[in-house]
C-alpha cells in the first residue's frame, strides 16, 4: 500500500465509477477511517448514511442534476481555469463534473455524512475532517470518491429524498466505487502563491 503523503498527493476525485458492489468490510474500512476523526469535543454528533437503495439514490440525483446543469456546470464554464491548471485539465475536470452529474445515481455505495443540531459557522469543522479521512481510506482501498455538496442548493428537497429528519442536515454526499481511470497526482498551485510568512503577502520561503 502506498505511504500517507502518496495517498495525499494522489487523492483526486474520481468522478467515472464502475456499478461493481463494495464489499461490506471495504466499505467499514472507510466508515471506520471517517469516525476515527477530530470533532469538536468528541461529541461526535456527526452521522453517516450509508444509501445503496437505487430509489432513494435516484429520487436524491434528480437535484444534483438540476444543481449542475442549471447553475454550477454553467458558472464554471463561463470562468477561467482553476489555479495550478491549464484551460485543457479544467475542461477535463468539468467534463468529469457533468459525468459525475448524469451517474450519481449509478455509484454503488453513497456516503452521506450529517450532523445532528443547528448548524452553525463552525459546524464544519466537526465534520470535514471525517469526509477527508474517508477520502483518504478510499483512495488507499483503491476506491474512487468525490467530496460533493452542489446539491445542496437544493438543500431541502435533497434531504427530504435521503429521508433525513429535521434536526439532520447533511454536509455532503460522497459517491464511491471502483473508478474506471487511474489515480494520479492533484494539480494544486506551488507552495510559493499560497503559503506566507510573519507577514501576509510575504512569500514563505522553506
Ligand atoms: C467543499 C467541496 C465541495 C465540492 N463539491 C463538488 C461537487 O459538488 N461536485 C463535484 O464534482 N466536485 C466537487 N468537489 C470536488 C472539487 O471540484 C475538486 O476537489 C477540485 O476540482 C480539485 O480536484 P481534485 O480533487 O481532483 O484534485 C468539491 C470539493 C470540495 C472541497
Amino acid at each position: 500500500m502506498p505511504d500517507l503523503f502518496d495517498i495525499m498527493r494522489t487523492t483526486r476525485s474520481m468522478r467515472r465509477l464502475k456499478p461493481d458492489p463494495i464489499p461490506n468490510d471495504v466499505l467499514g474500512q472507510v466508515l471506520e477511517a471517517g469516525t476515527s476523526a477530530a470533532n469538536g469535543g468528541n461529541m461526535q454528533s456527526w452521522r453517516f448514511l450509508v444509501i445503496r437503495d437505487q430509489a432513494i439514490k435516484d429520487a436524491t440525483a434528480v437535484f444534483y442534476r438540476r444543481a449542475w446543469h442549471e447553475f454550477v456546470g454553467p458558472h464554471y464554464r463561463g470562468g477561467g481555469p482553476a489555479p495550478g491548471t491549464s484551460p485543457e485539465a479544467f475542461a477535463r475536470m468539468i467534463a468529469a463534473a457533468e459525468h459525475l452529474a448524469d451517474h450519481l445515481h449509478e455509484a454503488p455505495v453513497w456516503i452521506v455524512p450529517c450532523l445532528i443540531g443547528v448548524p452553525s459557522r463552525t459546524s464544519g469543522s466537526s465534520i470535514y475532517p471525517a469526509v477527508q479521512n474517508m477520502l483518504l481510506a478510499a483512495r488507499a482501498l483503491g476506491l474512487g470518491c468525490t467530496l460533493t455538496t452542489l446539491y445542496l442548493r437544493f438543500e431541502q428537497e435533497a434531504e427530504a429524498a435521503m429521508g433525513l429528519p429535521s434536526d439532520a442536515h447533511s454536509y455532503a454526499i460522497l459517491p464511491l466505487g471502483y473508478p474506471l481511470g487511474k489515480f494520479g497526482p492533484v494539480r494544486r498551485a506551488p507552495l510559493a502563491q499560497v503559503v506566507y510568512e510573519d507577514h501576509w503577502g510575504t512569500a514563505y520561503q522553506p
